[in-house]
C-alpha cells in the first residue's frame, strides 16, 4: 500500500517494494577510468530504462558543462510516464540547485538530490562549518529544491560517521523543509552490516517525522561490504537502494545493482522484498557498461562475470548436465545470460566432452571416444580452454570417415548373418 506524506507526496512504497536508484552515471561515472561522453551516457541511460530502474541519477549538473548536457539529453528522452525519475546531484547551494533544475526540466519525473556532509571530520576538515551552519544550509537547500520539484532527496554525506543526535536533527529538519527521500550514505564504506541496521533503526525510531519520507541507503565497498550493508539496511526498514551496474563507483565502488536485485529475487523467503527490475536486462546492461567505459567485468564477478554460469570441473559438469540446479541457484536466462557454459578444460570429464561433441554433431563410437578423451586431456593440460575448433581438429584426426564407412558396412553384414 502506498503511504502519502504530509505534502500529499507518495512517501513510502508498498511495504515490500524496494525502489532501485541507479547511480552508475553519477557516482560510477565520476570515478577514475569510468568517464563517458554524453552520447555514451545516453546509450547507457536507455539500457537502465529497459532495466526498469525507478530512479536514474544522470549526473551532477553543476560539476561540468558536459555533465549538464548529459542530464539534459537523458531528461529529453524521459518524457513519458513509464520513464524512470531522472535525478541530478546538487550541493546545498543556489547555483547547484538551479543548474540541476534546469538540466532536468524536460523530464516527466524529476528529482533533485541535495547533499551536504554531516560527520565531524567532514564538517571540520572539508566544509569548515559548524553544526548550526550545516543545519541551516540543509534546510535552505532542500526548501529551494522543493520550490523546483516535488521530488527532493537529501543525503547527509558520511552519515555512517555522523553523531547520531546530530543525524537525527538534520534528517528531521530536511524532512520538515520538504525532503521526500532521506538517503543515508556510508560514504567511506566503514560500517558493518550490524552497524548499518542500527543506524537505520535509530533514524526510524528517533526522527519524529520520518514517516513523511522514504529511507534510502548508499553503500561504498571499501571493505567489500557494500551489498551486505545494503541488504542489512533493507532488513531494518530502508526501502530505496542506491547502487550501480557492475558495482562501479568511487574508490572500491558502490553496491552492485545486479547483486542486490538478484539476492532479493533468489531468496524471497529470506528478505520478503521485491523490486520492479526486469532481471533479464541485467547482463546486457552490464556488458554495455563494460564496453562503453572500456573496463571489462572480472571473470568471477557475481551474476554478470563470464564464469558466473560456467562450469569446468568434471564433477560439476556431470551434475549440471543431469540437473543444472546441482550447481546453479539461478537460471542464467533470468539475468539475460543466454545459457550456462560448460567450459572444457583439464578438469572436465567424459560427460561434458560427450555432450559438447553431440552438440557439434559428432557421435564417436566406443574406442573413438576413448581415444578422443585421452587426446583431449593431453591438449587441455597445455591449453587453458578447449574451444569448439580444437575439438573439431581432434575429431578430424581421430574419427576417420573411411573407417566409419567400412565399420558401418561390416556392421550391417554382421546384422544380416546374425
Ligand atoms: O558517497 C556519498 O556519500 C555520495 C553522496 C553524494 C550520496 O555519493
Ligand atoms: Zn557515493
Amino acid at each position: 500500500m502506498t503511504r502519502m506524506n504530509g505534502n500529499g507526496q507518495e512517501a513510502e512504497p508498498a511495504d515490500n517494494r524496494v525502489s532501485v536508484f541507479d547511480t552508475s552515471l553519477r557516482d560510477g561515472e565520476q570515478s577514475p577510468g569510468f568517464s563517458m561522453t554524453t552520447s555514451q551516457k545516453v546509450r547507457m541511460a536507455r539500457a537502465l530504462s529497459a532495466l526498469k530502474v525507478d530512479v536514474l541519477e544522470a549526473g551532477f549538473a553543476a560539476s561540468s558543462p558536459g555533465d549538464f548536457e548529459s542530464i539534459r539529453q537523458i531528461a529529453i528522452e524521459a518524457t513519458d510516464a513509464g520513464a524512470p525519475v531522472i535525478c541530478s546531484l546538487a550541493r546545498a547551494t543556489e547555483a547547484d540547485i538551479e543548474a540541476a533544475g534546469e538540466a532536468l526540466a524536460p523530464a516527466a519525473k524529476k528529482r533533485i538530490h541535495v547533499f551536504l556532509a554531516t560527520s565531524p571530520i567532514h564538517r571540520k576538515a572539508k566544509l569548515k562549518m559548524t553544526r548550526g551552519e550545516v543545519l541551516k544550509a540543509t534546510v535552505e537547500g532542500v526548501a529551494m529544491a522543493r520550490s523546483i520539484t516535488n521530488d527532493v532527496q537529501f543525503s547527509p554525506e558520511d552519515a555512517g560517521r555522523t553523531e547520531m543526535d546530530f543525524l537525527v536533527e538534520v534528517v528531521g529538519s530536511a524532512i520538515a523543509a520538504g525532503a521526500t527521500t532521506i538517503n543515508l550514505p556510508d560514504t567511506v564504506g566503514y560500517l558493518t552490516p550490524e552497524e548499518m541496521a542500527e543506524m537505520i533503526s535509530e533514524v526510524r525510531t528517533r526522527v519524529p517525522n520520518i514517516n513523511q519520507a522514504r529511507i534510502s541507503v548508499h553503500c561504498h565497498n571499501d571493505l567489500g561490504l557494500a551489498v551486505a550493508n545494503t541488504l542489512a539496511a533493507l532488513g531494518a526498514g530502508a526501502r530505496q537502494v542506491e547502487c550501480t551496474i557492475n558495482g562501479i563507483g568511487e574508490r572500491a565502488g558502490n553496491a552492485a545493482l545486479e547483486e542486490i536485485v538478484m539476492a532479493l529475487h533468489t531468496r524471497p523467503e529470506a528478505f520478503g522484498l521485491e523490486t520492479g527490475i526486469d532481471t533479464r536486462q541485467l547482463y546486457p546492461a552490464s556488458r554495455l557498461l563494460a564496453e562503453l567505459t572500456g573496463n571489462p567485468v572480472p571473470r568471477n564477478k557475481a551474476l554478470v562475470g563470464r564464469n558466473a554460469f560456467a562450469h569446468e570441473a568434471g564433477i560439476h559438469q556431470h551434475g549440471v548436465l543431469q540437473d543444472a540446479a546441482t550447481y546453479e541457484i539461478m537460471q542464467p536466462r533470468d539475468v539475460g545470460v543466454p545459457e550456462s557454459r560448460l567450459v572444457l578444460g583439464k578438469h572436465s570429464g567424459r560427460h561434458a566432452l560427450s555432450a559438447r561433441l553431440a552438440a557439434l554433431g559428432h557421435s564417436p563410437i566406443d574406442d573413438e571416444f576413448e581415444r578422443l578423451f585421452a587426446d583431449f586431456k593431453i591438449m587441455a593440460d597445455r591449453k587453458q580452454e578447449i574451444t569448439d575448433s580444437d575439438l573439431e581438429s581432434l575429431v578430424q584426426e581421430i574419427i576417420c570417415p573411411a573407417n566409419r564407412a567400412r565399420d558401418h558396412v561390416s556392421g550391417s553384414i554382421r546384422a544380416i548373418y546374425r
